[in-house]
């Protein structure tokens, strides 16, 4: 049974950017003191620019940390950094397990003192259509997942998002209907692309709770749901994982969530995506979406021969 549909809001329906920040100014009270608390928490990293990143202009720092989807925090964009406060992201280990020679334990202290932390500015295009650029600093997953020695029968990568209802509402509330913990995948040549990256910041800076402390998933040639937050344990497989959004609707939400202007979503359009940060004088600009958001050149081969309306 499905007991809602995301997103939950229709395109249509989101609150217009205008009555959103009114609602922000209110709250300004609260969200000083949220913002205080984030920087408390916030450390800088130590990481320099990566390839990929040209020529695209970072949404502000503020749209990208107050309008998120992170379900265990709520099903509002301004939940997520209104209520994740008392999330503590560390002590942290991340597991790498499952097919592979040798099984890593990752303390995540390790990681954020990484010499191997670049910056990569990246499209993120939800599949709610609206976008952003966001400028992560992170450890491409395929060196992670070279360190684990894959055995030569994996073939897919399985991600799980942290459980612990105590400090996550969302995971207590059930209204989403998400089966928890959080759960999504990759095939392993995917998850092997260079462009794939493990997040431990953005703007320099660790990662806020809601934009998935202390390390999150980034696919930049996928909807955003692929990006999962949170994570704790990755897992090589020789068969395709379940995913969330597919486990809730299967027929809405594929594997491969490939961004695709030509296959629409069954109730809306994919051709075009509002953007986040931007003003004219009807709101927020929107512009055409990109085949794999504009990664095609290093993505394209993977799907060759593929029926991407089939594998959508
Ligand atoms: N990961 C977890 N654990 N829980 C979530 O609800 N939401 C996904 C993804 N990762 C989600 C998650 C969705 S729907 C999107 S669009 C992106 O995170 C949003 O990332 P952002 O808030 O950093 O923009």
């Amino acid at each position: 049974m499905v007991l809602f549909r995301y997103p939950r809001p229709l395109p249509s329906e989101i609150t217009p950017k205008e009555m959103y920040l009114s609602r922000r100014s209110l709250i300004g009270g609260a969200a000083a003191f949220g913002a205080l608390t984030t920087a408390a928490r916030a450390a800088a990293l130590q990481t320099h620019p990566g390839p990929y990143s040209g020529g695209l202009t970072p949404t502000p720092h503020d749209d990208v940390t107050h309008y998120n989807n992170f379900y265990e925090f709520g099903m509002d964009k301004g939940d997520p950094a209104a209520h994740s406060q008392d999330f503590h992201p560390l002590p942290w280990t991340l597991e790498i397990t499952g097919l592979v020679r040798k099984p890593v334990r990752l303390d995540i202290d390790q990681l954020l003192h990484s010499p191997a932390i670049e910056e990569r500015i990246y499209r993120m295009r939800c599949v709610e259509a609206w976008s952003m650029v966001i400028p992560w600093d992170g450890i491409p997953l395929a060196s992670l997942l070279k360190d684990a020695d894959p055995d030569p029968r994996a073939t897919y990568v399985a991600f799980e998002s942290v459980l612990r209802p105590s400090e996550m509402p969302g995971q207590n509330e059930g209204l989403s209907g998400i089966q928890w913990p959080y759960v999504e995948g990759l095939r392993l040549d995917e998850a092997m692309n260079p462009l794939t990256l493990l997040a431990l910041g953005i703007y320099g800076e660790t990662l806020p709770n809601q934009n998935g402390a202390p390390i999150r998933l980034v696919v930049p040639w996928k909807y955003g749901f692929k990006g999962i937050k949170s994570i704790q344990r990755i897992r090589l497989l020789d068969h395709e994982p379940p995913t969330t959004w597919n486990r809730l609707a299967s027929d809405e939400y594929g594997f491969y969530a490939n961004v695709n202007p030509q296959v629409d979503h069954p109730r809306w359009s994919q051709a075009t995506e509002r953007v986040i940060g931007s003003h004219s004088l009807f709101g927020a600009t929107r512009q055409p979406t990109l085949m794999f958001n504009g990664y095609g050149e290093q993505v394209a081969d993977l799907y060759r021969g593929m029926d991407l309306r089939k594998n959508f």
